[in-house]
This record gives C-alpha cells, structure tokens and sequence, in this order.
C-alpha cells in the first residue's frame, strides 16, 4: 500500500486523529474490535434520522428498512461468497448465535454422539458445544501443539463415525495461527459431520469463500472489520430449515430468519452494510464481490508487511517470547502475541497504554490455549493486533515503547 492511499485511509477514521498526551494514539487493539469509519456512524445516524421503523409495515419508513435489510444481507452474502441471503442470518454477537445453534443441534443429536472442537479456540467457540455435554453428548477436544498449531494427528483419531459436528477456527484471535480447514472438512465430510467454523478473527485479514470452504456453518462478527456490534451467522442453503432453533410462532419460520428472535438493531445493521462497503471501495471490479477480494488481498498484503516488521523488531528485544507460529510459513493473521521477561502482560499493556498504545493483556477468552501452552497462571500474554490501518511508523513507535518498558523493569 502506497503512503498516500495509507493516508486516505487512515482519513477515513475519526477516532484516529484522537491524540493522548499529545501524541496520536496507536490502537493494535483490532482483534477486540476495530475503530469505525466515518461513513458507517454515518449510515447508522441516517438510519434513526430518516427511515427509523419497525419492519414489514405499509408506510415509507418500514418499508425503507426492509429494504434496507435485504441490501445488507446481499452485502454480507457477498462479503462471505454466499450464493443467496437465504443463507445468512443475523444475531447480537457471535457468542449469541453460536449457543442458539447449541440449542438447537441439541434437538438434532442423540446421547453418544461427537462433537470436536479445539484447544485452540475462543470459548465462544467451545462453551456452547461444551453445553452439549448435559444430553450426553460427548465432547472431544484436539490438540494444541506447543507451536501454537493444531496437531493434525489428532485431528484424524478425533474425528470418527461418532462426530455429528466439527467446530474450527479459521484464525486464532491469540496466537495468530490459521488453521488447517481443509483438513476439518475432509475429516467430517468423511464421516458425514457437519463443520461449523469460527471466521471471527479470519474476516477482518483475509477474504471468506463459504463455497471454496464448502462448510456447513460459519459464524463471524461484523465489529471485527470496523462495523458496528453485530453476529453474522452462515448456513448452508436448506441446512437451518433442518434445525429446530428457540423461536416464537409469530416470527417467519424459515431461513435466514428462523434463527433471528426478536427486533434487530437495525441502525448497526445498517453500519454493516456500510462496513462492507467501506471496505469494497479499496478494491476495483464489477461487482461487489470481485471489489471485496481484490480490496481484502491489499488489506492482507499490507496488514502482514506491518506485522512482520514488528514481529522482526520484536524477536531482537531481551527477554522477550513471541508465541504462535512465524510468518515465513504461509498464512498467518497479523497477530502477535508475546510476553516480556517476568513483566506480566498488565504491566506491559498499562505501561504501554500510559505511552499511547493500545494492546490487550490476558487470554482473550482463548483461555484453554493460554492453560495449555502453560501461560494462564503468568497472566496470559501481551497481543498485539495489526489492521488495516496500522502503520510501519506505528510498529517502529510500539517496538520501541516496549524497549522501554522492559529497560525501565
Ligand atoms: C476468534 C473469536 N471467536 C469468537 C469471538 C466472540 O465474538 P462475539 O464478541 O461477537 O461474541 C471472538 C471475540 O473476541 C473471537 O475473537
């Protein structure tokens, strides 16, 4: 990405011009969701200020916001290449959907039967299929290696002719790690199990194909990349009409909207919208899809070149451990984790966070993967997350804040 398109970007952000203690602040706080641009506030404040109204109504403002809902579905459709929005639902957050579904694959399964997930993931990604234990369904879990990926092995002997469904991450939101899908999928398709993927941390780096992927279900989170608080759900067509998930008789029973209770937020969902759109304009193309890959392939490009200076200024840096896998082995999110010496990763974020950088400390709800690689009791680990619009300059800034931190120790 060139300085002048990185700037018209970062023009984009309101909040970037934000500054603290004079100087501007570096927010590497993406992977907890990442600033908005000026356009999504604004398709949202449009939306209470104009077309405000309940759905499916005879009067102009109901009949704007249906219309706005259906264009926000095509959107996501799009920005997942789904082939129709039969295909695509919308919740409160991802974590929302994901125990919907639980609910629901708890009417579908039967006592011995399999669910696998990883040690790898997110609890919003374990915990509702965990919750399947209480109807005997039995849980198995596989493997994290000590290089922050998934053993492959393991994979293979979890996956038998008891799986129903298998739950995979597409990209750790702690370490970094992209897992081996494809794996996931020839595994279940195999023994006839669906697969559910996590794309939360993967969506905002990398563009999502639901076809290529051919996966049963896909779950992501629209304030991830730069829009508002929404879930976003993915079922493969006909795939939710199959399930029984908790609904009310008054709602529409078929899909997309089987799984969407109550009213939804519409002015966030007109930031998704937005969002989308936001990011498209980066990219050229006829449509709204080939406009998406190309934008998010200059996304990826730029947000790794960033990552890899940092991680590079990092590894020279006394004392401190980067965990998950490197970037000269193939795709990996631009996330970094590491910690710093005997500094527990508060006292690196509130060292940092006193000179303007943004950055988590903890687990990140990953908390089995921080047990696993032995890290939860030293408080986890400090995480930096590159966006799109995070800067070499902000990399050279953090790499040498946190030299300072660990010499003043
Ligand atoms: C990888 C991953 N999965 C799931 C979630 C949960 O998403 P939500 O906050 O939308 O429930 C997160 C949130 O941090 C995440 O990073």
């Amino acid at each position: 990405m060139t300085q002048s398109n990185m700037l018209s970007i970062r023009a984009e952000f309101p909040s970037l011009n934000r500054l603290h203690h004079g100087e501007p602040l570096v927010y590497f706080d993406g992977p907890a969701g990442t600033q908005v641009p000026g356009s999504v506030m604004q398709a949202m404040t449009a939306y209470y200020v104009t077309h405000n109204a309940n759905t499916h109504g005879q009067f102009v403002t109901t009949q704007e916001s249906d219309k706005m809902l259906a264009e926000m579905r095509e959107s996501v459709a799009a920005f997942l290449g789904a082939r129709d929005t039969s295909t695509i639902s919308i919740g409160a957050n991802m974590t929302t959907l994901a125990f919907s579904l639980s609910r629901a694959f708890a009417r579908a399964f039967k006592p011995g039967d399999e669910v696998v997930i990883t040690q790898l993931d997110h609890e919003a990604n374990r915990g509702p299929w965990l919750a399947l234990e209480e109807r005997g369904i039995l849980v198995r879990e596989v493997a994290l290696r000590s290089d922050g990926t998934l053993d492959d092995e393991d994979m293979r002997q979890k996956i038998t002719s008891h799986t129903r469904l298998v739950c995979i991450g597409m990209a750790s939101n702690a370490l970094g790690t992209v897992n081996n899908v494809a794996l996931a999928r020839e595994l279940s398709s195999k023994v006839g199990a669906w697969l559910l993927l996590d794309a939360v941390h993967f969506a905002p780096h990398f563009l999502i194909d639901v076809e290529a992927l051919q996966t049963d279900f896909l779950l992501c989170s629209a304030y991830k990349f730069y829009g508002p608080h929404v879930g976003l759900l993915y079922a493969r067509p006909g795939l939710l009409d199959q399930l029984e998930p908790d609904r009310l008789r008054t709602q529409d029973q078929h899909a997309p909207f089987r799984i969407e209770t109550g009213t939804q937020n519409h002015a966030a969902l007109s930031g998704v919208k937005a969002a989308i759109e936001f990011i498209a304009a980066l990219g050229h193309g006829s449509t709204l899809r080939q406009r998406l890959a190309q934008a998010m392939t200059t996304i990826g490009e730029h947000e790794r070149a960033v990552a890899v200076e940092l991680a590079d200024r990092l590894r020279v840096i006394d004392g401190l451990t980067i965990y998950g896998p490197g970037f000269a082995g193939g795709r990996r999110a631009p996330t970094i984790s590491f910690t710093l010496g005997r500094l527990s990763a508060e006292d690196v974020c509130r060292r940092l966070g006193e000179r303007g950088i943004c950055a988590w400390d903890g687990h990140f709800y990953a908390i089995r993967a921080m047990e696993v690689l032995g890290l939860l009791d030293r408080g986890g680990v400090t995480r930096m997350g590159i966006c799109m619009y995070n800067t070499h300059d902000e990399a050279k800034r953090v790499a040498a804040a946190i030299e300072r931190v660990r010499k003043s120790a």
